[in-house]
C-alpha cells in the first residue's frame, strides 16, 4: 500500500484517515493513532522527559533521512557554522547535549580530545553510536540533559542542537549545562526560531503547519511527532528572548546568527567568572 496523503481532521488524537493508492485504486481507511503522538501533536512545548523519549524512540529510524529532506539539506550547513563557531580546546571535552543520531559529534571530534554524546532516547543513541564507530574519543550515555551525571566544571565546551526547546524546563537545562562547564569555557546551541518578515512567516508557517506534518507521516508514520515540531518551534524563545533565557541560567550571550530570516537561532555565550 502506498500512502499518498493523511488527514487527521476532527478526529484529532483518536483515529487518522489515511487516502492510499494500492495497485490500481485509491481508498479510504481508518485507523488508531496512538495516544503518545497524538498527545505530543498538541503541546506548544513538552510536559514530561518519558513521553519526549517515547516520540524519539518511535522517530529514530526515519530521524535522519527526515531531517535532511524537510530542511533540504540545509541543517548540515547549520550544524557546520555552529561548530566552527565553538572555541575549540585539543586537550579538553566537549558536550554534545540531546545528541540525538548523534550529527555534531564527527563535527565536532576533530577539535577535542573527547566529546561526550548525551541524550534521553536510547534508539537516538544507539544509532548516533553506530554512525560515530571508528571516531575515537567518544562516549555515549543516556541521561537527562536537565539533571547530568558529571561533576562540576568537567566540559570546555557545549553543544545542544534542536535540544533545548524539548526539555520540560529549558530553564533547569541551561543551569545544568552551565554547571558542567568550565568557567572560560562556552556553549553553542541551534534552535528553531519565528521568520520576522512577514510574507517570509507566512509562507514559513504554511510549511510548518501542513508540509511537515504530511511528509513526517509519510516517511515514519508519526504525524503527532512532526506536528509537535513546529508546534514547539512556534512557541520557543528565540533572538533577544533567549538570550535573556540565557543570562538568567548563568551565561553571557557574546553572539546571536538568525538562519535564514529567522527559521532558526545559533546563539553563542561564555560562562564568565562569578
Ligand atoms: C530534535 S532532536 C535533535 C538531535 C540532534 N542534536 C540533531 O541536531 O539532530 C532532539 C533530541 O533531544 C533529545 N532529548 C529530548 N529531551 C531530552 C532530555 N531531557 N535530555 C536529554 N536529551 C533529550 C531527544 O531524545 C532527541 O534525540
Amino acid at each position: 500500500m502506498c500512502r499518498v496523503l493523511v488527514v487527521r481532521g476532527s478526529f484529532s488524537g483518536i483515529v487518522r484517515i489515511v487516502l492510499y493508492c494500492k495497485g490500481g485504486g485509491c481508498g479510504l481507511t481508518v485507523e488508531p493513532m496512538e495516544q503518545v503522538t497524538a498527545d505530543m501533536a498538541t503541546l506548544d512545548r513538552p510536559t514530561s522527559t518519558g513521553s519526549v523519549r517515547t516520540m524519539f524512540d518511535r522517530i529514530a529510524p526515519t530521524y535522519d533521512k527526515l531531517n535532511w529532506m524537510l530542511s533540504l539539506g540545509i541543517n548540515r550547513l547549520w550544524e557546520r557554522k555552529l561548530v566552527r563557531k565553538l572555541p575549540k580546546a585539543a586537550g579538553g571535552l566537549c558536550l554534545d547535549a540531546c545528541t540525538g543520531t548523534g550529527a555534531l559529534v564527527p563535527r565536532l571530534a576533530p577539535h577535542f580530545r573527547g566529546v561526550v554524546a548525551v541524550d534521553i532516547s536510547p534508539q537516538m543513541l544507539s544509532r548516533g553510536r553506530k554512525r560515530c564507530q571508528g571516531i575515537d574519543g567518544t562516549a555515549w550515555i543516556e541521561s537527562d540533559a536537565q539533571d547530568l551525571p558529571f561533576a562540576d566544571e568537567s566540559f570546555n565546551a557545549v553543544s545542544v542542537s534542536y535540544g533545548i526547546r524539548n526539555l520540560p524546563s529549558p530553564e533547569i537545562g541551561l543551569r545544568e549545562l552551565n554547571r558542567v562547564c568550565v568557567t572560560g569555557g562556552t556553549i553553542g546551541v541551534l534552535e528553531f526560531g519565528q521568520p520576522t518578515l512577514p510574507i517570509w512567516r507566512d509562507i514559513f508557517k504554511v510549511y510548518a503547519k501542513h508540509i511537515i506534518p504530511a511528509v513526517g507521516e509519510y516517511f515514519s508514520g508519526e504525524r503527532g511527532a512532526y506536528e509537535y515540531l513546529p508546534r514547539t518551534a512556534a512557541a520557543f524563545p528565540c533572538g533577544t528572548a533567549f538570550e535573556e533565557l540565557l543570562k538568567n541560567t548563568g551565561w553571557t550571550p557574546r553572539e546571536t546568527i538568525s538562519l535564514c530570516g529567522g527559521i532558526a537561532y545559533i546563539y553563542i555565550a561564555d560562562k564568565l567568572p562569578a
